[in-house]
């Protein structure tokens, strides 16, 4: 195993932002499967799902199920939380890990879950305190910190704000997300070089859209910067409904073709990674945007890391 700073955590969220916005709605069992697919291929951190309102978003309806599914798996599957109803649900079935979700922006947050950055951070204070209590691990998500599609861009300082409330309220990690995908490499660097003079390093995340094509390159400012935790999604599958112009995540794969041929550990086998996407692909009765999957198997032995 390599030093800590070669280490990566990969935060796999295909089956939780790569499915909820997606045409094709997945069985409990297609969902299960596929979490057990990205487990064997090497996975550690899946979100699995997603305790909202199944009107806001039917693709994670009974997320319960797909837990009952894959509980078993050894590997660190975490759940969104948006309101005290999702953590009950979250409580009732014994779900280790939970992720709260905010935002830099107002307008966002309200479309999203329908409160202010402020009170949502009000009504998440005593949410982890009590996850807290009951021994779960609670990670946090700055969304739209790169640009909002109703605001634009949003201030440095902001960004900072609602990431100090997420750790001090007891987050152990906080992902900053780019969730429409307009991040530009250079607000990248200035955005993590700003956190990391604030935070530590080893609990911040990098949550990166691949809309414009620039989610490698924003990985690579944040890599740069000693960030070493990143999310992803297999085929670059994702998005979120309330983001319009939001398109999928960075596809895992590329992720860990591109870190590991930097010299990184990720511990997934992207060969086996591969063959999920693959499955993942016949579900989906679509293409999907990974241009590394695309020219899969043909081309991809040119560069072996
Ligand atoms: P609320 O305002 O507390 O709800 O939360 P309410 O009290 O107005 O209730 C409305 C209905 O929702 C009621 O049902 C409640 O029972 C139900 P009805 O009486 O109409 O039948 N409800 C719930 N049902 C199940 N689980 C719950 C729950 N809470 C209330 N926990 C709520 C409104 C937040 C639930 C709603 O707006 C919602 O579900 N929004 C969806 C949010 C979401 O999942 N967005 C996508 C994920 S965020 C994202 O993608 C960004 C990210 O990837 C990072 C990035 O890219 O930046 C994380
Ligand atoms: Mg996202």
């Amino acid at each position: 195993m390599k030093a800590p700073e070669h280490r990566i955590k990969i935060v796999e969220v295909s089956p939780r932002d790569g499915l909820q916005n997606d045409s094709t709605i997945f069985s409990v069992e297609e969902r299960g499967a596929l979490i057990r697919q990205l487990v064997e291929s090497g996975v550690q951190f899946v979100e699995a799902g997603s305790f909202v309102s199944a009107k806001a978003i039917p693709a994670m309806k009974d997320s319960e199920k797909v837990w009952e599914h894959c509980r078993s798996l050894s590997a660190d599957l975490s759940f969104l939380v948006p309101n005290e109803k999702g953590l009950e649900r979250a409580m009732a079935i014994d779900v280790k890990s939970i992720a709260v979700f905010t935002a830099t922006s107002d307008t966002f947050n309200q479309k999203n879950i329908g409160r202010s950055v402020d009170q949502s951070l009000e009504e998440y204070t005593p949410l982890i305190a009590k996850a807290l209590q009951n021994k779960m691990r609670v990670r946090g998500y700055v969304s739209t910190a790169f640009g909002c599609p109703y605001e634009g861009p949003q201030e440095l300082s902001r960004i900072v704000e609602v990431t100090g409330r997420l750790f001090e309220m007891g987050c152990d990690e906080v992902s900053v997300g780019d969730t429409i995908g307009v991040a530009h490499p250079k607000q990248v660097d200035e955005v993590f070089r700003k956190l990391s003079g604030q935070f530590p390093l080893s609990r911040l995340a990098g949550h990166f859209h691949d809309t414009r094509g620039m989610a490698i390159v924003n990985i690579k400012a944040a890599l740069d910067l000693g960030i070493r935790i990143f999310d992803s999604s297999a085929g670059g599958l994702g998005g979120c409904p309330y983001a319009p112009g939001s398109s999928g995540n960075v596809a895992t794969e590329e992720v860990i073709w591109f870190l590991e041929g930097l010299g990184f550990e990720t511990g997934i086998s992207l060969e086996k990674f591969l063959q999920t996407v693959q499955w993942l692909e016949e579900k989906a009765k679509r293409p999907l945007r990974s241009k590394l999957y695309a020219s899969h198997p043909k081309q991809m032995y040119y560069f072996k890391p």
